[in-house]
């Protein structure tokens, strides 16, 4: 078992109590505990100055990071999404944490804050976009930060469109890192943390719980 699986569940306690207990309901769109667990867990293990986070839209996950931010006592959180439409709606709901949330490509924003703080220990969570060439272009953008800790990914299925773009990018732009894949197996003794939340998904419940098993971490 790759080191940060078992380092991970250190972190599962302290994921219960804040996210699923002090519960974040589900939303369209939005990670789920399993692997909003495993961005949890990145945060928590690494502790790093800054968290990048790519792809906010009704920000599950920029809440589950924002309430990450405030437990392990993290200088900086920033949230990107190219969308405005959810703009107001996110803001609202974040407003008591202290994330810096901006309509921005993620490109441009990590370059923005890679200048501004070149030297920062950056754990990155990237959920949009999805498409190979774009997500590509944010995996280019971190490489330039030389203080980059971890990636994690998600929808990282075997037939999804994610892996093969992560396997290649991560190869060559970070010959020095591990990158490895969650799956069922590896998570059958955290499913519980999905029971919080299964109730609200609707009609697609099923599919989106086997789904939240495959995150792709890049180490
Ligand atoms: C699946 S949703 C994110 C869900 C969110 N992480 C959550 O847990 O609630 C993907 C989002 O990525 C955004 N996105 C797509 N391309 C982007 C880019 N280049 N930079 C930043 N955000 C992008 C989309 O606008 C969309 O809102």
């Amino acid at each position: 078992m790759h080191y940060f699986i078992k380092e991970s569940r250190k972190y599962l306690d302290s994921f219960v109590e804040q996210c699923c207990i002090n519960k974040i309901p589900y939303i369209k769109k939005g990670v789920l505990n399993i692997e909003a667990f495993y961005w949890w867990s990145l945060v928590g293990y690494f502790k790093p100055d800054v968290i990048l986070e790519s792809g906010v839209a009704y920000g599950r996950s920029t809440e589950v990071l924002a309430r990450a931010q405030v437990f392990f006592n993290i200088p900086y959180h920033y949230a990107f999404d190219v969308d405005p439409k959810h703009y107001k709606y996110v803001s609202k709901k974040i407003e008591s944490y202290k994330t810096i949330y901006q309509i921005k490509s993620s490109v441009e924003g990590f370059n923005e804050i890679k200048n501004s703080n070149p030297k920062a220990k950056v754990v990155s969570i990237i959920d949009g976009p999805k498409s190979g060439g774009a997500f590509a272009n944010v995996l280019k953008s971190l490489s330039k930060f030389p203080n980059l800790c971890a990636i994690g990914c998600h929808d990282c299925m075997p037939t999804s469109r994610i892996p093969p773009v992560l396997k290649s990018h991560c190869k060559s732009l970070f010959p020095e890192r591990h990158l490895m894949f969650t799956n069922k197996e590896i998570n059958r003794d955290i499913q519980f943390v999905n029971d919080y939340i299964c109730d609200e998904m609707g009609e697609k419940r099923d599919e989106l719980l086997d789904r939240s098993n495959y995150v792709g971490l890049c180490i």
